[in-house]
C-alpha cells in the first residue's frame, strides 16, 4: 500500500512539473503563466478537481515511448468561478509544446462531454503547437473529435476560447466555433498558415504578429472578441465575464443583487443626442448610464466601432446590448457590424439573454466596397438573428431610424416586444433631403420650394409619432427615464414564452 502511495505521489509530481524547470523558465521569460498557473488564477481558490492526470500518449515513434510526461500535455478537470460549475482545459506548452495528441485530445473531450451533461460552460486556455508532428493522422482524428464537440455544445453551454500561445493551423478552427475567443497581446498568435507559407505563396513579409497576434484580430478581422495585455488580466477579466453567463441553455441569465436604485433618474440623457442631427454623441454613455453601477462589459470594442455589443445588468439580471454608435461612420450598418452585431444577437438568443437595443441607425453603409464584400448577405445576418430570436426584446430608438435598417434593428415588426422611442426620433424612409431630393427631382432648380418641401418632410417624419400612431412604437420616452421603463419592460417579460416553428434548422444567409 505504502508502495502504491509513494508511486502515485512520484507521478502526481511528475504531471505537475510539466516539461521540467527548464522548460518552465522559458515559457515565465516569454511572459506567459504555466497551464497549472492559469487555472489557479482562473479558478475559484482550491476548486479544482483534476481529470486524467495519468493519461499518457500511446505513440511508438521517433523515439516518443521514452518520452512519457503524465496528463500529456494539457491540464482537464472542473472547478468554480465564483462558486459557479465550469469546466477548464489548460494546454501545457512546456509540455511537447502543448501539441495535441490523440490521448491529448481525448482529455479535451472527456471534459467537453461531461460539461453537456452537466449543463455547464467550457473554457478552454490555448497554447500549442497544433497537430502532434510525431503521431500524425490520429492526432488529425483527435482534432475533428473536438470540433464535432464544438458544434455539438454550440448553444448548448456556453464555450470560451482564451489564446494564450500559438494556435495555428486548422487548429484555429476550435476556437473559431466557441462563443467568445479572447487574445493576449505579444504572446498569442492564431492563423491557419504562418508567416513562412504566407511568403511561399503570396511573397508577403509579415511577422507572427502582424500575421495573427491580438491586435489583428480584434482590430482588423475581428477574429477576436477580447484582447488583454497579459495573462492574469486575461484570466481575471474571463471571470468578469463568466459571471455574466447562464451555465447552459437550460439556464436563465444570472442575478445578481444590487444597490443600484431601478428607478434610477440620470437627467444628463435628455441632453445626449446634440440638436444638431449631424452630430455625433457616444452612445456608450447611454449603455453605461442605463445598467447597473454603469457595469458595461464591451465585445469587440475595437471592431466595427459603428455598433456597441456588450453584457450589463438591469435590476440585477444580465441584458445583451446592441447599440448603434454614431461616432463611427455615423452608426450606420455595414458588413462587419452586421456580422459582429448577429453573432451576438444569435449568442443572446441561445441563452435567454434578454436583448436590448437602442437604434439611431441613418441606414446601410454605401459604396462598391460593400456591395462586392455581400452587405445584401452580411446584413440578412443581422435581420435573420433579430427576426428568430425569441428571448425578450426591448429597443429604444434615441434618434435616426432609416430605411430598411429600421426594420432590421429589433423593430415591432420582427417582434420586439416593447419598442420605445426618445422624443427625437426620426423614423423614415431616409432623411428629409435625400427623399426631397427623390420625390421632388424635377423641382431640384428652385432651391426655395426645395427648401420648403424639406422643412414639410421633416416637420411630417422627423418625429415617432408616425410611427406611435400605427402601434410601431409602444410609447414615447423620456431620456432620463430609459433606465426605469427598459426595467420595468424586463419585468413584465420575465417568463416570456415564443416557440419558432419546428425545423431541423434555418438556412441562415452565411
Ligand atoms: C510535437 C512540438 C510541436 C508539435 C512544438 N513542439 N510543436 N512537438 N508536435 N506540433 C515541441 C518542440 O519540439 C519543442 O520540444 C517544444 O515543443 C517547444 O517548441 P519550440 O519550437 O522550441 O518553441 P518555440 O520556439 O516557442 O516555437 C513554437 C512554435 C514551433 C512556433 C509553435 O514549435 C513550431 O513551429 N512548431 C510546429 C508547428 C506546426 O507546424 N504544427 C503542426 C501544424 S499543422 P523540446 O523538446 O525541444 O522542448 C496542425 C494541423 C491541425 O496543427 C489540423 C487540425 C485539423
Amino acid at each position: 500500500m505504502q508502495d502504491i502511495l509513494r508511486q502515485l505521489e512520484i507521478k502526481r509530481a511528475a504531471a505537475r512539473a510539466g516539461g521540467g524547470d527548464k522548460r518552465i523558465e522559458a515559457q515565465h521569460a516569454k511572459g506567459k503563466l504555466t497551464a497549472r498557473e492559469r487555472l489557479e488564477f482562473l479558478l475559484d481558490r482550491g476548486s479544482f478537481e483534476e481529470y486524467d492526470m495519468f493519461v499518457e500518449h500511446r505513440c511508438q515513434d521517433f523515439g516518443m515511448p521514452e518520452q512519457r510526461i503524465p496528463g500529456d500535455g494539457v491540464v482537464t478537470g472542473w472547478g468554480t468561478i465564483n462558486g459557479r460549475l465550469v469546466f477548464v482545459f489548460s494546454q501545457d506548452f512546456t509540455v511537447f509544446g502543448g501539441s495535441l495528441s490523440e490521448a491529448h485530445a481525448e482529455k479535451i473531450c472527456k471534459i467537453m462531454d461531461q460539461a453537456m451533461k452537466s449543463g455547464a460552460p467550457v473554457i478552454g486556455l490555448n497554447d500549442s503547437g497544433g497537430a502532434r508532428i510525431q503521431e500524425g493522422v490520429t492526432s488529425l482524428g483527435g482534432y475533428a473529435e473536438v470540433f464535432q464537440r464544438n458544434v455539438m455544445a454550440s448553444g448548448v453551454v456556453p464555450q470560451i476560447s482564451v489564446i494564450m500561445g500559438p494556435c495555428a493551423g486548422g487548429a484555429v478552427y476550435s476556437p473559431a466555433m466557441t462563443d467568445f475567443i479572447c487574445m493576449v497581446k505579444d504572446s498569442s498568435y492564431m492563423y491557419v498558415t504562418g508567416p513562412d507559407v504566407v511568403k511561399t505563396v503570396t511573397q508577403e513579409e509579415v511577422t507572427h504578429e502582424e500575421l495573427g497576434g491580438a491586435s489583428s484580430h480584434s482590430r482588423r478581422s475581428g477574429v477576436a472578441d477580447l484582447a488583454f495585455e497579459n495573462d492574469v488580466e486575461a484570466l481575471a477579466r474571463i471571470r468578469d465575464l463568466f459571471d455574466f453567463l447562464p451555465l447552459s441553455n437550460r439556464e436563465k441569465p444570472p442575478r445578481r443583487p444590487t444597490d443600484d436604485p431601478v428607478d434610477r433618474v440620470e437627467m444628463s440623457l435628455d441632453t445626449l443626442v446634440p440638436s444638431d442631427p449631424k452630430k455625433p454623441y457616444d452612445i456608450r454613455e447611454l449603455a453605461i448610464k442605463v445598467v447597473d453601477d454603469g457595469e458595461f462589459f464591451e465585445i469587440q470594442p475595437d471592431f466595427a466601432g459603428n455598433i456597441v455589443i456588450g453584457f450589463g445588468r438591469i435590476d440585477g439580471t444580465t441584458v445583451g446590448l446592441v447599440a448603434n454608435q454614431p461616432m463611427v461612420l455615423a452608426g450606420s450598418l455595414d458588413i462587419d457590424s452586421s456580422r459582429k452585431g448577429a453573432r451576438f444577437v444569435r449568442f443572446c438568443d441561445c441563452f435567454n439573454i434578454p436583448i436590448l437595443t437602442f437604434v439611431d441607425v441613418p441606414g446601410f453603409l454605401p459604396g462598391t466596397a460593400q456591395e462586392y464584400g455581400a452587405l445584401i448577405k452580411h446584413g440578412a445576418k443581422l435581420l435573420y438573428a433579430y427576426a428568430e430570436a425569441t428571448v425578450p426584446k426591448v429597443t429604444v430608438i434615441t434618434r435616426k431610424a432609416y430605411g430598411g435598417a429600421y426594420d432590421v434593428m429589433a423593430s415591432k415588426h420582427l417582434r420586439g416586444d416593447v419598442n420605445f422611442a426618445w422624443p427625437a426620433a426620426e423614423i423614415a424612409v431616409m432623411g428629409s433631403k435625400g427623399a426631397v431630393e427623390i420625390i421632388f427631382r424635377s423641382e431640384l432648380d428652385n432651391p426655395e420650394r426645395i427648401e420648403a418641401l424639406t422643412d414639410e418632410y421633416q416637420q411630417t417624419f422627423a418625429n415617432p409619432f408616425v410611427a406611435g400612431q400605427r402601434g410601431y412604437i409602444d410609447d414615447v420616452i423620456l431620456p432620463h427615464n430609459t433606465r426605469l421603463r427598459v426595467a420595468r419592460a424586463l419585468t413584465m417579460l420575465k417568463n416570456k414564452q415564443l416557440e419558432n416553428p419546428w425545423k431541423k434548422h434555418g438556412n441562415i444567409p452565411l
